[in-house]
């Protein structure tokens, strides 16, 4: 609640922060997270998709509730660039999300964190999904994952 807070404060401050549009993977059961919220900062255009520009930092914020415990936590970003489905470019990983949130996280009990990102010139200039996923390292079906559209730009 006060992270959301915080966040909301912040994006209605920086007025370029978006709410964007996910959607869950198919390959994750949705009743293990509830995913509250996804933030792209900066996000022009917005809702429907970011307009991304190749090595620019940007932030991703994600407000959710997972449905499990967990100590050992596992974080990726992957593109689909191809727009294949098969998600094969990497956009970031994280070692440990503990760095980036309070753990272990608790069933039921809700989290939220930043995660900066940037995306080089390995990236195609395209709209394409990026697919996130935090997942618990003891037990992958423990997940959550969404996709959300970036178009990139040079
Ligand atoms: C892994 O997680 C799923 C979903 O929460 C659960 O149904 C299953 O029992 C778990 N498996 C183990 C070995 O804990």
């Amino acid at each position: 609640m006060w992270a959301r807070a915080v966040c909301v404060l912040v994006c209605a401050t920086a007025v370029v922060c978006e709410a964007v549009t996910k959607k869950f993977c198919d390959d994750v059961n949705p009743g293990v997270c509830t995913v509250h919220s996804v933030d792209v900062d900066p996000c022009p255009k917005g809702i429907n998709f970011c307009s991304l520009y190749r090595n620019k930092p940007y932030t991703l914020s994600v407000d959710f509730t997972p449905r499990f415990s967990a100590k050992n936590l596992r974080l990726s970003m992957y593109g689909d660039d191809n727009n294949d489905g098969s998600f094969d470019k990497t956009v970031k990983t994280v070692a440990d999300p503990c760095d980036l949130m309070t753990c272990p996280v608790d069933k039921d009990i809700p989290r939220f964190f930043n995660l900066h990102f940037t995306l080089d010139k390995t990236h195609g200039t395209a709209k394409f999904p990026v697919k996130f996923k935090l997942w618990n390292a003891d037990n992958e079906s423990q997940a959550c994952c969404f996709t959300f559209n970036v178009k990139v730009k040079k």
